[in-house]
């Protein structure tokens, strides 16, 4: 029998979530939130759980991962976008790439438009979607690379083309809902129903959001796996080249 939970963090109000397996007692990490890291390890130890995976929707600019505090904590591999330009990652997925921590199979999809390399984890019948599909809406594109032409074909193309009954698990809950299915937003989503692809790029500049939480900091330590820069100092003599070993004879 498989697990799921989900976690939230008020601050950014980012969705992380936890997938584990009962058979091989391994768990893969979602989004994962820097801050959220004592209360992820106590849920992990009481579910008797092993973290093997820590996998990347995208490059965050609301909230640093905990990818890499996490894998120093526990060994697990950093998996992100091929495309992202992430340092440091462990495993990099590009479009279609299946990934197996045991009996947990996951594979990407590639869902860019909220930033350029935007991925879509598929586990079984659900649909991880980041910040790209959300519940009634889709995330914004007016953060660093957003493109509002490129999220309407992403979501149309690669997301509302899944089986109706496929559940969507997004990266931000919408007015206390934090599950959808693809027949659900097929249907009712109202940034999509009925909306052209001009129609969509007009709507997503005309919309009326909080200033972008994006700080300069969070998005370079995002693009080194969430290591700030006084942690990348300490990692430096670790990632000191080898010396050649015919130079050092
Ligand atoms: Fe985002």
């Amino acid at each position: 029998m498989p697990l799921l939970r989900r976690f939230w963090d008020s601050p950014s109000g980012t969705c992380s979530y936890l997938v584990g397996s009962d058979a091989t007692r391994q768990a893969v990490f979602i989004d994962p939130v820097r801050e959220q890291v004592p209360l992820y390890l106590g849920v992990l130890e009481e579910l008797g759980l092993r973290l093997a995976g820590i996998i990347e929707t995208h490059v965050h600019a609301d909230h640093l991962t905990a990818a890499d505090t996490l894998r120093r904590l526990t060994g697990a591999t950093v998996v992100c976008g091929r495309q992202s330009g992430v340092e440091g990652a462990d495993c990099l997925l590009a479009d279609g790439d299946s990934l197996n921590f045991g009996d947990l199979a996951f594979q990407a999809l590639s869902t860019p438009g909220h930033t350029p390399a935007c991925l879509t984890y598929r586990w079984g019948d659900r649909l991880f979607t980041g910040d790209s599909l959300l519940i009634s809406g889709c995330g914004r594109t007016d953060g660093p690379g957003g493109n509002a032409g490129m999220l309407f074909d992403s979501v149309t193309r690669r997301l509302l083309t899944q089986p109706d009954e496929y559940l969507v698990y997004p990266g931000h809950g919408s007015q206390q809902r934090w599950v959808s299915c693809i027949g659900e937003e097929r249907r009712t989503n109202p940034m999509l129903l009925g909306v052209s692809r001009d129609e969509f790029i007009a709507l997503a500049s005309r919309r009326e959001l909080p200033p972008l939480p994006a700080r300069a900091e969070t998005l370079a330590a995002n693009r080194r796996c969430g290591r700030l820069p006084e942690e990348e100092a300490e990692a430096a003599p670790e990632s000191a080249p080898i010396p050649d070993p015919e130079e050092s004879k």
